[in-house]
């Protein structure tokens, strides 16, 4: 089939079963409008800035999207997905969004959440941290781009469930622990009071720093191929799909700088690779988490088993800076 047909087909195929859909794309009022026909609606608290198609901004202050109740009820599956852009301010625990519910010791009790730091992780737990499930990744998410995060959690997938999660469509991993996958469903039996997106269930914990849109929840696990349909075409504002108003500024140029490089065959590398120090103009610099085995100038030594490295760019531009990373496989020697 045509990619494009592919595309819709699938996104068809998830609509049927979307939960909610919140663009978060008001420019004023408190409702956060539900687009999925379920009358789900949203409530933005303590007057987050409405910016249209860029988003809703959090000031990282109080500023959140409350919404509604029991969300996950009866699911032993779910998919959720934001595009989600952090800004430098961002600091500490903080949730991107979260479902679940909020002890009265303060902290989360029964919940399914995202983060971007210390890692980039998403997680399940029937109770508090200590029995989460997660797929946890290596680095931090970085700062001042747009990128959308899906998290899917199958309760029922064989050998104990699975959870997947995503990065601008590309799968990061599933679980890299052994704490059990229980149904979203069963937190606090159905009944869930803490569903945000910008809170977290936990008091202590940050609020976002950061611009959302284009919240989406499915009741049930979307394939990889129904996640790639989820990226706008490009993050960038003024692109088109989920993009926002066009504009020129600094920001701008480095969200399409960071978007135009590419690492070719970056999921399975095999010998060395070329990191560009130049994009659209603008100066990249690079980090690796592991430059022993992949060096910021691109050298690669393979050792006896696949290696993840998480590599950075970093652009800056008239001021403003901008973060872009990849997950590099570094394939086992022989392979
Ligand atoms: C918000 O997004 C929805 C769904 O894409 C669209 O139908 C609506 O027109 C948008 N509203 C504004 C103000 O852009
Ligand atoms: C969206 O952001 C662009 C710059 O990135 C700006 O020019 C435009 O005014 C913003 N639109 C809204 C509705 O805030
Ligand atoms: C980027 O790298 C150049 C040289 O390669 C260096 O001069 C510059 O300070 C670096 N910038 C940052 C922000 O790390
Ligand atoms: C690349 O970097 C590694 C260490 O980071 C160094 O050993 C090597 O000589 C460098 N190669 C080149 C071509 O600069």
């Amino acid at each position: 089939m045509h990619p494009l047909l592919l595309a819709i087909a699938a996104a068809t195929a998830a609509s049927a079963k979307l939960v909610l859909f919140l663009p978060l794309n008001e420019t004023a009022g408190t409702q956060a409008t539900d687009y999925s026909g379920n009358n789900r609606h949203g409530r933005y608290i303590n007057t987050p800035a409405l910016q249209g198609r860029n988003g809703t901004r959090l000031d990282g202050v109080d500023g959140c999207i409350q919404l509604p109740n029991d969300l996950m009820r009866n699911q032993y599956t779910l998919s959720a997905s934001i595009e989600v852009l952090i800004r430098t301010e961002q600091s500490g625990n903080y949730f991107v969004f979260g479902l679940g519910n909020a002890g009265s010791n303060g902290y989360g009790n029964g919940y399914v959440f995202v983060t971007g730091d210390p890692v980039l992780r998403g997680a399940i737990t029937p109770s508090t941290y200590d029995n989460e499930a997660e797929v946890r990744t290596g680095s931090a998410l970085a700062r001042n781009v747009w990128t959308t995060l899906t998290f899917v959690v199958d309760s029922t997938a064989q050998g104990g469930g699975r959870l997947t999660l995503y990065q601008d469509g590309r799968s990061l991993g599933g679980r890299t622990n052994n704490a059990a996958i229980v149904a979203p469903g069963s937190i606090g039996t159905g009944s869930t009071s803490s569903n945000y997106i910008g809170r977290s269930t936990f008091k202590a914990d940050k609020y976002l720093a950061g611009s959302v849109r284009n919240f989406r929840l499915w009741d049930h696990a979307l394939s990889a191929a129904e996640v790639a349909t989820l990226v706008p075409p490009t993050q960038a504002p003024g692109t088109g799909g989920g993009g926002g108003d066009s504009g020129t500024s600094a920001e701008d140029r480095i969200t399409a700088a960071l978007l135009a490089l590419n690492i070719p065959n970056v999921d399975a590398i095999r010998g060395n690779i070329v990191l560009p120090t130049v994009s659209n103009g603008i100066p990249i610099n690079w980090s690796s988490s592991q430059p022993e085995v992949i060096s910021t100038n691109g050298t690669v030594i393979r050792y006896d088993q696949d290696v993840l490295v998480a590599l950075t760019a970093t652009a800056n531009f008239d001021g403003a800076s901008g973060q872009r990373t990849f997950f590099a496989m570094v394939l086992r020697a022989g392979a």
